[in-house]
């Protein structure tokens, strides 16, 4: 299950009475272009075994989980690689603004995991989000939502050659997707490569940091933590309201 919500054992999931509003970053790049990776590498590094458990978290969560369910008819066609998933009319926005909201908001929320072999979402593997001190939000599709896309604090892009994303995604679908390699290339050709160059990859410009080459990038990884660090520890100086003014607009290319 790839939007998996890491969380530190304390107790209850809320680490103190506090009501904190989470470090918010946006994980944006094509399919298959490392983005789980990235964000579990920034995760890892953030190096939860050394900080005090009852302060600080760090959850992942997948754009997938906000695809809007769909009609027979339409499982149907997905089932042959004719269903539209890298569509921004594919998600539901709604409650992706609402959900993102709640977390900004310092609240639980419950989203249901996705499963790619049935194309349908699973409310019974319920992921339940506690409050964080930094939430990752990666998918495809971001930044293309206004409004969503001005939630975050930080706004990365991944940006990996499409030959190395297809390379990645044939296997990925077949083997852990349930699908066969025709569908696999009709849904690339048909959907997948003209909706990355049509929605996604113009999203690249609201970047604060471009990721070349994708989680092989320790350096970008690295510094990407640093900012992250200074963030958290500003604000345990100053209190959640912090300061926000530390963005820094990297370019790395
Ligand atoms: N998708 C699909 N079938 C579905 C739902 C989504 O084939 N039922 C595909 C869409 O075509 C879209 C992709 O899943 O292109 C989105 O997931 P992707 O970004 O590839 O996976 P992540 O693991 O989130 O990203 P990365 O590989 O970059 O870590």
């Amino acid at each position: 299950r790839k939007s998996d919500a890491l969380r530190l054992p304390n107790g209850d999931g809320c680490p103190n009475d506090e009501v904190k509003s989470p470090f918010l970053i946006g994980v944006a790049g094509g399919t298959a272009s490392g983005k789980s990776t990235v964000c579990k590498k920034i995760m890892e590094q953030l190096g939860q075994a050394e900080m005090d458990h009852t302060q600080r978290q760090v959850v992942s969560i997948s754009q997938d989980s906000f695809y809007r369910e769909l009609t027979a008819a339409e499982k149907a066609k997905a089932q042959k690689g004719l269903f539209n998933f890298d569509h921004p009319d594919a998600f539901n926005e709604e409650l992706m603004y609402s959900t993102l909201q709640n977390i900004l908001q310092g609240h639980k929320v419950e989203i249901p995991s996705y499963d790619y072999r049935t194309n349908s979402l699973d409310f019974e593997n319920m992921l339940i989000i506690y409050p964080a001190d930094v939430v990752l939000f990666e998918g495809i599709l971001v930044f293309y939502f206004p409004k969503i896309r001005d939630l975050f604090h930080m706004k990365l892009f991944v940006d990996t050659d499409s030959d190395t994303r297809l390379a990645r995604r044939v296997p990925r679908d077949i083997n852990e997707r349930g699908r066969d390699l025709d569908a696999v290339l009709t849904q690339y050709m048909t959907f997948v490569k003209p909706a990355f160059e049509e929605f996604c990859s113009p999203t690249k410009k609201f970047a604060d940091v471009i990721i070349p080459r994708g989680a092989d990038n320790t350096v970008a990884i690295d510094l990407i933590v640093q900012h992250i660090r200074d963030f958290l520890n500003n604000r345990s100086r100053h209190g959640s309201t912090g300061n926000m003014a530390l963005y820094m607009n990297l370019d790395l290319n």
